[in-house]
């Protein structure tokens, strides 16, 4: 391999970890590093010394250890899906960044134990597809599935589309193993549903955004793969029928709802518009939607009778303007593609400005009342459009820019980001809500968050963070 410029600090680092982990291991060439450098939503792009992918726990320690030694900075990195600048580094180039990318082993999959343990690298998808297959179910889902890997899962924990039944990745975790910013390996791969042995040290880990150590495997919770899946894409007049939807539903399929987004008009109007195979599921256009599913655990179960009373019933007092019940997988499918693409369907509409806020659910309505017209008040002609997880009052609130307009017209609406986020999250904090929801903190929410965070939290965090990378070599300058 042609040596690449690397210079002083880092050369002889480079030439450590080259003896620790193999050509296989490093990356340095800058067209081959850039993937690694570059993130989601394009805001940021970060430079490295070089890129690091380990093959095992063991060589994660090892290159931990002569970073530490080296007081050279580490940025973990999974499927690079972060959408808070997490997972890249900074622009100085001072950092290397570690890649779990190679350690996706399947290590055990316990049916009877309704358990799996995985390693970093893996990808969502495929621990979907390991629990399937062995008549098991891993609820975490969400949009970025097919690239996100489960070392990035726990770290930002994650959301997505079935928290509602099954919690976030912090509910989803029994154990981890874990390299600690001195190198040393926490074996902690419990895979135990009960242990009161002192403190939880996993979840110190879980949303931890690789500050405090790479989390290199985890036993993760299966559950019961559905027997009977039954799923709708209703129309309702505003969110407040929405929300009393959801109540009806958890109370006539006894807690089988699985999934409750929310979809405005205008936002599915960006996916019809702008991505191949997506269609207007109902006849007429309608101001909201729900996409709605129930997990039942018998063929036939009576789900699908309890879903069509309940939309009848709803129907009847006006709470619910239309519906269609998926017919099949494909469908189904259909359905489901329409929610998915509402992230990719936003970047044909110009500058999006961002919020990933979540309210006590009764509170959404009011929360999106006051933040739209807010919102319209700032920057007159803003297209808001809150789309999203209704059902744990997790709405991404993203504001599109004002119809038509240039490069020039895009820069000038996307100036406002930070003004538009301080309006927003101030609704949000009357409504004792989070600034951020599921995507985490980052490099993007530092400041919004060291305003909304108490001085005793903020102290608790940086202890925490004090106590695990004295020298602060894990993730500089993300959350705290
Ligand atoms: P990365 O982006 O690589 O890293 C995420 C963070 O974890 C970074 O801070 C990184 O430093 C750290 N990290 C990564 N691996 C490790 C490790 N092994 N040890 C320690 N730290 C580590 N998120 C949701 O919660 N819900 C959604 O519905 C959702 N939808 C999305 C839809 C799309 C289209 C996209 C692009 C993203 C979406 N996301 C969503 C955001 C993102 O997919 C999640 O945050 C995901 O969990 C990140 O996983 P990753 O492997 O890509 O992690
Ligand atoms: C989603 O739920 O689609 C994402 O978390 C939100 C986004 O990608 O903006
Ligand atoms: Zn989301």
């Amino acid at each position: 391999m042609t040596k690449p410029a690397i210079t002083e600090p880092f050369e002889n680092l480079h030439d450590q970890i080259l003896d620790a982990v193999g050509e296989e291991g490093v990356v340095a060439a800058p067209a081959d590093m850039a993937r690694y450098l570059a993130e989601e939503r394009g805001r940021f792009v970060g430079r490295a010394a070089f890129v690091v992918r380990p093959a095992s726990t063991a060589e994660v320690a090892e290159v931990v250890k002569l970073c530490a030694a080296a007081g050279v900075g580490v940025v973990p990195q999974g499927g690079n899906t972060s959408l808070v600048g997490g997972s890249i580094p900074f622009e100085e180039g001072d950092e290397i960044v570690l890649s779990l990318e190679r350690m996706t082993r399947i290590r055990e999959l316990d049916a009877d134990n309704f358990t799996i343990t995985v390693e970093a690298g893996v990808i969502l998808q495929q621990v979907q597809e390991a629990a399937a297959a062995a008549d098991r179910l891993f609820p975490l889902s969400l949009g970025a599935e097919g690239s996100c890997r489960i070392g990035g899962n726990i770290a930002s924990n994650a959301g997505g589309v079935q928290v509602l039944r099954y919690g976030n990745m912090r509910d989803l975790v029994l154990g981890l193993e874990v390299v600690l910013p001195d190198g040393r390996i926490w074996d902690g791969l419990r895979a135990l549903r009960k242990d009161n042995t002192g403190y939880d040290l996993k979840q110190l880990f879980v949303g931890s955004e690789g500050t405090l150590g790479v989390v290199t495997a985890a036993v993760l919770k299966l559950y019961a793969r559905p027997r009977e899946v039954v799923t709708a894409f209703v129309a309702v007049p505003d969110p407040a029928a929405a929300l009393a939807l959801l109540g009806r539903l958890r109370a006539a399929s006894g807690e089988s709802v699985t999934s409750f987004e929310l979809i405005p008009r205008l936002i599915l109007e960006f996916a019809l518009r702008h991505i191949e195979g997506c269609r207007d599921p109902l006849s007429a256009p309608q101001p909201w939607y729900l996409l709605v599913e129930l997990f039942g655990g018998r063929e036939d179960g009576g789900l699908r009778e309890a879903l069509e009373e309940a939309l009848a019933a709803a129907y009847e007092d006006g709470t619910v303007l239309d519906a269609a019940l998926a017919e099949s997988e494909t469908q189904r499918r259909a359905f489901w593609q329409l929610r998915e693409n509402l992230t990719e369907a936003q970047k044909f509409e110009g500058g999006s400005i961002k919020h990933d806020v979540s309210v006590p659910v009764s509170a959404v309505p009011a929360f999106l009342k006051e933040a739209e017209a807010k919102c319209r008040e700032l920057v007159p002609g803003c297209r808001p459009v809150p789309f999203g997880h209704l059902g744990d009052g997790n709405i991404h609130f993203n504001v599109s820019q004002p119809e038509g307009g240039g490069a020039a017209e895009r820069e000038a609406f996307l100036a406002g980001w930070d003004a538009m986020n301080r309006a927003v999250h101030d609704i949000v904090h009357r409504h004792r809500g989070s600034i951020s929801a599921e995507h985490g903190i980052g490099r993007l929410k530092l400041a919004e968050n060291a305003r909304f965070k108490s001085p005793v939290e903020l102290d608790l965090m940086r202890a925490v963070k004090q106590a695990l990378d004295p020298h602060g070599i894990m993730n500089r300058g993300k959350v705290l």
